[in-house]
């Protein structure tokens, strides 16, 4: 295929993991992808489960472009109808599409800017604790989605609403063997946000609300072995998605101020050392495709009084791993419900 042999496919400056796409046309790059399907997904794997493409901008105008090359990265493009319960997050032009933007009717706040706000050498702020909102997406349905791809339609400015990304592989193979001992039989307590389950909902005594089958909590393996590769990765969230009320880990002291909660600052400030992660400034047109069995990425603070942000996502569900065989889907009942 064209794109790959001509020197198309290029490594991704600033990070250890990932690869650059130059697109020329997006039309014609789809209708590639479809040709030979397998040739990106398997990309994707080989390059720690992280690609940017630049140059897809002709998304904006054919938003079913997104959902077409999402199809080869599993079985199922997800619809949001199904599986969200923000209904106001949904692409009018496709219900398998959202739009995370600070744009009415969707009214997503970004995050607040870290504080301090730079480093001290000042840089952007990636590690944990000092960046926070770290997570892998949807963690809190089983089976989880396995690959996100992430559109810039009208991005923030460069200097603002970057997207953050760490590599869990890296992560699990640089991790000391104490750790990575007791890490490898952890379960994790994922939730959806914002349901008064996170940390910082518990710390300030706000009563959590009811959960549906969509929002968890549900258990999730720390460590996953991925199920193309078959290297193992690091499978982890923090804050808002992470159930600070019976977690964050199964069969520990629960809590904010408990062991499990030692523990995952411990394994998120290793999982997010700046030699394992990869800032992305957005470019009108630019497209990350993700792999969340074993990347996770944050937000970054933008000025939404100033500038609108308006970002497309697919959710791509098919091949979790032998861990989940066999399983129905976590958020049947509340779909069949309505
Ligand atoms: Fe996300």
């Amino acid at each position: 295929m064209d794109w790959v042999h001509d020197r198309k496919v290029l490594p991704l400056p600033g990070a250890n993991f990932g690869r650059l796409i130059d697109v020329d046309d997006a039309e014609t790059f789809v209708v590639a992808v479809e040709r030979t399907p397998d040739v990106l997904p398997a990309l994707l794997c080989e390059a720690g489960g992280l690609l940017v493409l630049k140059g897809m901008g002709a998304i904006s105008g054919q938003p079913e472009l997104l959902v077409r090359l999402s199809h080869p990265f599993g079985t199922e493009v997800e619809d949001y109808a199904l599986t969200s319960n923000r209904l106001n997050l949904l692409h009018p032009a496709s219900t398998r599409i959202i739009r995370i933007s600070n744009r009415p009717p969707m009214n997503f706040a970004p995050p607040e800017p870290p504080d301090p706000p730079r480093t001290v050498d000042g840089h952007l702020p990636v590690r944990f604790p000092h960046r926070r909102g770290w997570h892998t997406d949807q963690s809190f349905r089983r089976p989880p989605p396995d690959i996100s791809l992430f559109y810039a339609h009208e991005p923030a400015p460069r200097d603002q609403g970057q997207t953050l990304y760490a590599d869990g592989t890296g992560a699990w193979e640089r991790l000391d063997d104490d750790l990575a001992a007791i890490a490898e039989d952890l379960v994790g307590i994922h939730v959806s946000p914002f349901k008064g389950h996170g940390e910082d909902d518990v710390r300030e005594g706000r009563e959590p609300q009811a959960l549906d089958e969509r929002d968890g909590p549900q258990p999730q393996p720390v460590v996953r072995r991925h199920p193309v590769s078959g290297r193992k990765a690091l499978y982890l969230c923090e804050r808002e998605q992470m159930d600070w009320i019976h977690g964050p880990f199964a069969g520990m002291e629960p809590g904010v101020d408990g062991e499990a909660a030692r523990l995952l600052y411990r394994l998120m400030r290793h999982f997010t050392q700046p030699a394992l992660t990869y800032a992305h400034h957005w470019d009108q047109g630019d497209l990350v495709i993700y792999d969340n069995r074993c990347t996770i990425h944050s937000a970054t603070w933008f000025d939404a009084a100033k500038y609108n942000r308006d970002m497309w996502r697919t959710t791509v569900w098919g091949n979790p791993g032998p861990f989940y065989d066999g399983e129905s889907r976590s958020w049947e009942g509340a779909a069949a419900r309505g």
